[in-house]
């Protein structure tokens, strides 16, 4: 039985101020995964509260999407076997500071002092997570 997954890998608006999404992407191909399709765009309000919905009420809601307007991103669908769970060892844990050496969140990034966590990177959590996402942002296409 294949366990070939997709995974919705974003880069966010700290990675692509910081000129990081070439060593992102990087990091990503190494590991051997496969990106099978890729967009920069501007996120709207409207399109990051579906994606961020499972967070609605929670206190980091606000600016959490605040934070994903500020910029341009970048979005993936990176495949392989078992990605979604690769994917989100090699970014690290959401707390950069105490993110292992090694990963994604632990090499680049730190506690900027900002209101919501900035981590660089979001990836899908589950196969239904990544369903979900990779059609909000890849879906019609
Ligand atoms: P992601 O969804 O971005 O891959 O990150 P995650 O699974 O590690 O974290 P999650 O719990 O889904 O939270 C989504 C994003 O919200 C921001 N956050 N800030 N207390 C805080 O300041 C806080 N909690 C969450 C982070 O940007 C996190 O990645
Ligand atoms: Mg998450």
């Amino acid at each position: 039985m294949s366990t070939s997954e997709k995974t919705l890998v974003l880069v966010k608006p700290d990675g692509v101020a910081r000129g990081l999404v070439g060593e992102i992407i990087g990091r990503i191909e190494r590991k051997g995964y496969t990106i099978s399709q890729l967009r920069m765009l501007q996120a709207d309000r409207a399109l990051l509260e579906q994606h961020y919905a499972e967070h609605q009420g929670k206190p980091f809601f606000e600016p959490l999407v605040e934070f994903m307007l500020s910029g341009p991103i970048v979005a993936l669908v990176v495949e392989g076997n078992r990605v979604i769970e690769g994917f989100r060892n090699i970014a690290g844990t959401t707390d950069p500071t105490v993110a292992d050496p090694g990963t994604i969140r632990g090499d680049l990034a730190r506690d900027a002092g900002t209101k919501v966590t900035q981590n660089l990177v979001h990836g899908s959590d589950s196969v239904e997570s990544a369903a979900r996402e990779i059609a909000i942002f890849f879906g019609g296409k």
